[in-house]
């Protein structure tokens, strides 16, 4: 057994092959969507790291990377971030892709879309690698989804619980008992 995994994990819905297969599809996508632009790659960490990683390597096209860090503020008001880290490059008139790991309520995108629309660049969208729209608050513009998936809590490439678990090569759910623990 890997003993990467939680002894709480439930079952593996996206294998390593999987997400390969699929993060090509995007990066093919996003090669002869964005061709002759001036295209940044925008991620907000830790989650997007991984996905960000494959996805940039899968895009034949001369582009950057630009890391976010926000922290939710102990209130938790609906998405307000605290911005722990911003962007290192100017992105006026650029053409910004948001990579993002999961959109679930879709409150923190949305507020992560208002902090970047406020530096002028010329285009703007999201690339998710999975959309979990059950529980879906704030409508998101997504124009890259990589899977839709389940209202299930989900841990591996990138997706954490509390700081774990990211380091897997899977996407699995966890027992809901495990969750709310
Ligand atoms: P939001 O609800 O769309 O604002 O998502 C907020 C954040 O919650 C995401 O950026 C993730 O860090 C985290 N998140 C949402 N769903 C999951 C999940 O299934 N596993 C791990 N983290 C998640
Ligand atoms: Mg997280």
């Amino acid at each position: 057994m890997d003993r990467r995994f939680p002894d709480a994990a439930d079952r593996v819905l996206l294998d390593a092959e999987a997400l390969r297969a699929r993060v090509a599809e995007l990066g093919a996508q996003i090669t002869e969507d964005y061709r002759g632009q001036d295209l940044r790659l925008v991620t907000v960490l830790k989650g997007g790291l991984y996905f960000l990683a494959d996805l940039a390597r899968s895009v034949e096209l001369p582009l950057t990377l630009d890391f976010m860090a926000v922290s939710p503020y102990a209130a938790g008001v609906g998405g307000v971030v605290r911005v722990t880290k911003d962007l290192s490059d100017d992105i006026a008139g650029a053409s910004v892709l948001l990579v993002e790991d999961v959109v679930d309520t879709g409150l923190t995108v949305n507020y992560v879309l208002s902090l970047l629309r406020a530096h002028n660049p010329g285009r703007l969208d999201v690339c998710t690698l999975l959309d979990k729209p059950a529980r879906r608050i704030a409508e998101v513009p997504i124009s890259y989804r990589g899977f839709t998936m389940p209202d299930r809590f989900l841990v591996g490439y990138g997706l954490d619980l509390d700081g774990r678990y990211r380091n897997l090569p899977c996407v699995a759910s966890l027992r809901d008992e495990a969750v709310l623990s």
